[in-house]
């Protein structure tokens, strides 16, 4: 077998993932202002097909949370029967379906035109307020949805605690200056966050594996440390986590990269969280081609590989490393800014794709 590492199983629980590649969750904006599932989006995850683990992008929890009028929901139980649907997908394509619960906090998409009197920075105060008196009901919304996800067919459900939303903003103290028991010590600014992973923990019981995508540093070295993040890790798997999904908290920390390593900064923070907790740690970043993703996995820089612009790039990433051809994979060209976050059809790959079907 060309790749004995990246396609040997995974027992999760009492899930079983045919391999180590997942699909990270990778916002599509293709709902309308529903948030409800679209046939485009039931598209894009068949076409997908082949990772041991596709984890449906962020799906926000409240519409006040959403970080476009466009992105995917699980803010009533209306958005059930379309979530089973992907679910359903996903699962005839082979994998073991999880699903991100997001909310951006303070980043939140606010409509300019009720709004735009006010200077920017009212606007944050003002919804930092608004997260000051509705913690209650976010940890509710996440609950809610965690239910729904469950109804839904899912099997993983991760929250979203990383790059620079809701969870990031209470664990950095650049970001949460508050002075109740939210803010101030580490135990402070992480408890939000913990009570949230218990009530959905509670929500899913044994019928779903909760989980979290948890930025374990940031940028700043005076934000969330990489010494909390580590700490924030090994509290997550005493909750009882069985998973943990490792990225970066507000903004890419470059102080993990090693002269001279083949791997992303993102993947070293990943490492570092595999080196303090037992339970598997999703990483990545980066990944373009299965000979690294094996690599990274004989290195033991995490239990999971997870390829996100590649999949985007060539969705049969998965299905090519599978049948051990790596060189018919349409590789992604990392442009600056990818287009999958604006307008795919100008992702340059996709349209390579297109020329030679
Ligand atoms: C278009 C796009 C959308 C993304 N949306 C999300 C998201 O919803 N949630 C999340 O945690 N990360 C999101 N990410 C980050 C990816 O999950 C992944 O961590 C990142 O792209 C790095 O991996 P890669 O180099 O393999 O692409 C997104 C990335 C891209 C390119
Ligand atoms: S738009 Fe560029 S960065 Fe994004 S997936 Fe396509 S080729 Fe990769």
């Amino acid at each position: 077998m060309k790749y004995p590492l990246l396609l040997t199983p995974l027992q999760i629980d009492n899930l079983t993932l045919s391999n180590r590649i997942v699909m990270p969750p990778m916002v599509t904006f293709l709902s309308e202002d529903d948030g409800l599932v679209t046939q485009a989006h039931l598209e894009h995850y068949e076409r997908s097909s082949g990772p041991g683990l596709v984890i449906v992008e962020g799906t926000a929890v409240l519409p006040e949370g959403r970080i476009s009028r466009r992105q995917l929901g699980i803010c009533s139980d209306r958005h059930i029967e379309g979530l089973a649907r992907l679910a359903r997908i996903i699962h005839a394509g082979g994998a073991i379906a999880g699903i991100q619960l997001h909310h951006a906090g303070a980043t939140a998409f606010v409509e300019k035109k009720k709004y735009q009197h006010f200077l920017p920075i009212l606007f944050r105060l003002w919804k930092q307020q608004i997260m000051v008196s509705g913690l209650i009901r976010i940890r509710e919304a996440f609950r809610n949805a965690a239910r729904r996800a469950v109804e839904a067919g899912f099997d993983i459900i991760e929250i979203h605690g990383a790059h620079g939303y809701l969870f990031s903003q209470f664990l950095s103290p650049l970001k949460n200056w508050r002075l109740d028991r939210y803010g101030g010590s580490l135990e402070n600014r992480r408890r939000f966050l913990l009570e949230v992973f218990r009530a959905i923990s509670l929500e899913t019981a044994d019928r779903a594996v909760a989980t979290c995508r948890l930025g374990i540093a940031d940028r700043n070295r005076m934000g969330f440390r990489l010494s909390e993040g580590l700490s924030t890790a090994s509290t997550f798997e005493g909750e009882g986590a069985k998973l943990l999904d490792v990225s970066f908290g507000s903004g890419i920390p470059n102080f993990v990269q090693q002269d001279g390593s083949p791997y992303s900064g993102r993947l070293h923070l990943a490492h570092e969280a595999k080196m303090v907790v037992g339970i598997p740690v999703i990483g990545g970043g980066g990944i373009r081609h299965p000979d690294l993703a094996e690599q990274a996995l004989q290195d033991s820089m995490a239990d999971l590989i997870y390829v996100g612009r590649g999949i985007l790039a060539d969705p049969a990433w998965a299905q090519k490393t599978i049948e051990g051809k790596p060189e018919s994979i349409i590789p992604c060209r990392n442009c600056s800014f990818c287009f999958h976050f604006t307008d795919s059809s100008k992702c340059p790959a996709r349209r390579q794709r297109r020329l030679k079907k």
